[in-house]
């Protein structure tokens, strides 16, 4: 896949790529009382019906942030329930997943995990791996500066003793999501206006949506309204406006 930086990608109406930082579990949970699981448990509904929607849109890949690297320092309790919540998410799921042409993903520091975790999240990669719909990543350990140190680092590996300088593109055939185009849109659900160390390298030209919606709540229609917003962006990849309507009069095409 090429880079953003390098060359200028194609722009469609519809996302190729939609990133989101499902946040607000914990606050869903809170006005109603409730124990912030319970925010987390409906975050899973939440998750199932993007799933399908992007799937009917025609979104070709959708990037879930499930949990960071710095999520670890959460109440044990909680961290516990989180990874329970996960372990049960992909007894449920993966057929409906498989059933429906998704393919599906992990991205992060597996290492930490439970080995039961470890050998679900296996066997779901390698019974969806054939399939041809949406690509479905999910980022669980994820971290953004963790991902360029591990592609780093690998690079080092692969090449001992190289003195030409290294490329864009040698590094992002290491990256986590190297073989897909960088996310159109990202959204970030719950308020908060930040990346928390999520995809850095990758939103480099995305498209910023936040909305107050808590994941809990996030639903279709919202979707809909993040790609409308989308729709409504000129994505210049630094250039000017009036290149744009000289290559495309109604939204800047690649060139
Ligand atoms: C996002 O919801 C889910 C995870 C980070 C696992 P939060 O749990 O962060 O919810 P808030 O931000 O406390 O409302
Ligand atoms: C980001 O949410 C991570 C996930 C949604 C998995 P957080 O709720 O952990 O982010 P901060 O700590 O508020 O930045
Ligand atoms: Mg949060």
């Amino acid at each position: 896949m090429s880079s953003s930086t390098q060359t200028v990608p194609e722009v469609a109406d519809v996302p190729r790529h939609i990133a989101i930082i499902m946040d607000g579990n914990g606050r869903w949970a809170k006005r109603r009382f409730l124990p912030r699981v319970a925010g987390h448990r409906r975050g899973v509904e939440a998750v199932r019906r993007t799933v399908q929607a992007c799937a009917e849109r025609g979104v070709g890949a959708l990037t879930l942030f499930a949990f960071s690297s710095e999520n670890w320092r959460r109440p044990p309790e909680e961290v516990s329930l989180l990874m329970q919540l996960f372990v049960s998410a992909l007894q449920h799921e993966v057929e409906r997943l498989h059933r429906n042409g998704v393919r599906f993903r992990v991205i992060g520091d597996l290492s930490r995990f439970d080995p039961l975790l470890t050998s679900l999240i296996d066997d779901a990669q390698r019974l969806t791996a054939g399939n041809h719909g949406l690509v479905l990543t999910v980022a669980a350990n994820y971290g953004g500066r963790w991902d360029i140190m591990q592609a780093v680092n690998r690079l080092r590996h692969a090449a001992a003793g190289r003195n030409e300088p290294w490329t864009e593109d040698d590094l992002l055939r290491h990256l986590s999501l190297g073989d897909l185009p960088e996310p159109d849109l990202f959204i970030r659900t719950g308020g908060e206006q930040r990346i928390s160390n999520f995809l850095l390298w990758q939103l480099a030209y995305t498209e910023l949506y936040f909305t107050d919606t808590l994941w809990p709540d996030f639903d279709p229609a919202a979707l809909d309204e993040a790609i409308t917003s989308y729709r409504r962006r000129e994505r210049r990849f630094g250039r000017t406006s009036e290149q744009l309507s000289a290559v495309s009069p109604v939204r800047g095409a690649s060139g």
